[in-house]
């Protein structure tokens, strides 16, 4: 029977890090990190994330403003909301929660974020760095999940790493950070074929596809790290993950739960990016003699 990950109590060790060293940031400086979180639109799930990323931020001591804009919210009205941001040395981290309704361009908006305040992590010059292994930044779910497996004491250097999924956000700065670490990694999509042949090699398993019930019992391993990323709603409300948790934990060694697992640990890893940009400005002004 696989031991449970959990999440929560991960995130609220490093939550608790940031807020020691926030307060001590504060007795030097005489201010805190500040994030400003945009949700345009009435998606319910990207309500309940941005309260959540709301009161991490009062958690670890930070400065928050959130912006809930209409659905009829113009593109140009938003771009110029993040322009005022991009220039207002109180913020530190700019997020704009996906998915925005269809008649703005994601791309635009997350090019219009100054890379200094782009704490997601989306914006090609911070996909570029985690590309090449020097970030400031980290992509927070799949950085999520190295301090899950750091935190359990699972080494990935040598480890076979199958990633199912190679979006943008999680799959494909998933594989780098594994490979960062050292690990074989396969990353397996819609087309790989036998993905069950593939999967069952997985020292560490991580699945980030958005389907429920989608890794089954008979394509884990023995023994293996099974990494669910899945965030799906059941037709009775209730969240699952993309894994059959019930057949997989009688096989794995490690599994995370849904709720519970890898989604608390995203936010964590978002209030540590802010007070990151945060410290970089900072150094800034003490660099330029401010
Ligand atoms: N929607 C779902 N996950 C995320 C995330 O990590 N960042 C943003 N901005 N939107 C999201």
């Amino acid at each position: 029977m696989a031991q449970k990950i959990d999440g929560k109590e991960v995130s609220l060790f490093i939550k608790d890090k940031i807020k020691n060293e926030t307060e001590k940031l504060k007795n030097k400086t005489g201010s805190v990190p500040g994030l400003a979180v945009i949700l345009v639109g009435n998606d319910s799930a990207s309500h309940v994330y941005v309260r959540n990323k709301k009161l991490a931020c009062e958690y670890c001591g930070f400065y928050s403003e959130s912006y809930e804009l209409p659905e009829s919210t113009s593109q140009q009205q938003l771009l110029k909301l993040i322009d005022t941001l991009n220039k207002n040395n109180n913020i530190d981290g700019i997020l704009v929660q996906m998915p925005l309704p269809a008649h703005i361009d994601a791309d635009t908006v997350i090019n219009a974020i100054l890379p200094e305040k782009d704490v997601d992590a989306f914006n090609p010059s911070n996909v570029g760095r985690i590309m090449l292994g020097e970030y400031s930044f980290l992509p927070c779910t799949p950085a999520g999940v190295m301090e899950l497996l750091k935190y359990y004491n699972i080494d990935v250097s040598g480890k076979e790493c199958v990633v199912i999924g190679r979006s943008n956000i999680v799959g494909k700065p998933m594989a780098m950070l594994l490979l960062h670490e050292n690990a074989t990694v396969t990353v397996c999509h819609s087309r790989t074929r036998e993905l069950a042949d593939v999967t069952r090699r997985a020292d560490i398993l991580v699945c980030a596809v958005g389907h429920p019930m989608f890794v089954t019992a008979d394509m884990v391993k023995d023994g293996a790290v099974v990494i669910d990323v899945g965030i799906n709603r059941k037709p009775d409300g209730k969240l699952c993950g993309d894994v059959d948790f019930e057949s997989v934990e009688k096989k794995a060694s490690f599994i995370t739960p849904v709720p519970g697992g890898v989604g608390p640990m995203t936010i964590s890893m978002l209030m540590q990016n802010t007070l990151t940009s945060y410290k970089l400005k900072v150094k800034r002004s003490q660099n330029n003699g401010i």
